[in-house]
């Protein structure tokens, strides 16, 4: 087969995307016109998910957010996000949703769950792909409110939420002040991750490991300016979890076939990388397009592509038993 239709095969877990960035424009649109929210000025509806950096980005993600409404919204995006994820031949999905950007215009918590949890029963029993959900802080909204979000998480908490993540703009907002927040969410059992290295130094990948105690790292390219954290990386086998299209539209990183791009040194440098799709249509791809673009245009073979797909499989919070039996 071809390397595309490989790509798209080959089993895989998502392990980096963010429910309000994997809305389709089309369900955009009429979910926006639905529930009255004025869109952008915009001609074609592909104009809407246009942007050049993080925080650009992060408005669409927020006012896309806004669209998001009721609980048959939140199953309609949930079931669309999971049904591609399927297509591009994912056998589980650990997905992050954001609580806060709901809560901003009144929407409580547990609708946002009762259609999310729905319709990850729903595509379990329509297609066979499992899935479990990570709610994310914002790093933007400090510590307290951290709490509160936590405090949430953990009222409504089901076997279907296995653990918390801290994502939005990176840059000024480094990782070490969140530590007593993710001391208290190991407490609790939940399993814990955070974008770093994005567009915050390798400081913050190392912050977050050391810190924070995550047990991934979301992105992570910066990690290749300190060659120390690298090998340290190697040696511990931190998991990371890369998404080829993202480094495209918010780093510096700005070229896949480049020969410095951050991705090609970590995988040449032996780190434990997994490709993923982050905000799918907003950045105009899907996780098998995801794959296909590590061989198509950063030249990696068929090994490398496989060997990115074991190590989803080993980097998931999935028990012990079931990774077995995908490896
Ligand atoms: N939320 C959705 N996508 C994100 C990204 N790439 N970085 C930070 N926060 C995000
Ligand atoms: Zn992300």
């Amino acid at each position: 087969v071809d390397i595309e239709t490989f790509a798209r095969r080959i089993p895989k877990i998502e392990l980096h995307l963010h429910l309000e960035g994997a809305v389709r424009p089309g369900t955009f649109v009429e979910l926006a016109r639905k529930n009255g929210i004025e869109l952008p000025p915009h001609g074609d509806i592909s104009e809407l998910y246009r942007y050049d950096n993080l925080p650009d980005f992060l408005k669409i993600y927020d006012l896309v957010s806004r669209s998001i409404r009721d609980s048959s919204d939140f199953h309609r995006i949930t079931y669309e996000m999971l049904e591609s994820c399927a297509d591009s031949g994912a056998r589980h999905v650990e997905f992050f949703f954001s609580p806060h950007a709901h809560q901003a215009h009144g929407v409580a918590y547990t609708i946002m769950l009762a259609g999310i949890f729905n319709a990850m029963d729903d595509i379990e029993t329509d297609r066979g792909l499992t899935s479990r959900l990570i709610p994310a802080h914002s790093r933007e909204l400090g510590l307290e409110r951290g709490f509160a979000f936590l405090d949430l998480v953990q009222e409504h908490r089901t076997d279907k939420v296995i653990g918390i993540g801290l994502d939005y703009n990176e840059a000024p907002f480094p990782p070490a002040p969140y530590q007593p927040l993710f001391e208290r969410a190991a407490t609790l059992g939940l399993h814990r991750t955070a974008h770093a290295g994005e567009s915050g130094p390798a400081e913050n990948v190392r912050d977050s490991l050391a810190i924070l105690g995550v047990e991934r790292i979301d992105h992570g390219y910066h990690v290749v300016d300190d060659e120390d954290l690298v090998a340290a990386c190697r040696e511990q086998g931190v998991f990371f979890t890369c998404c080829p299209s993202t480094t495209e539209a918010t780093t510096i990183w700005r070229d896949l076939a480049a020969p410095d791009h951050a991705m090609r040194q970590m995988i040449e440098a032996g780190l434990n990388v997994t490709i993923n799709s982050d905000d799918p249509p907003m950045f105009g791809t899907d996780l098998g397009k995801e794959y296909a673009l590590v061989a198509t245009k950063m030249g990696f073979g068929a090994d490398v592509l496989k060997n990115c797909a074991l190590n989803s499989i080993r980097a998931s919070w999935l028990d012990e038993g079931t990774k077995a039996t995908l490896l």
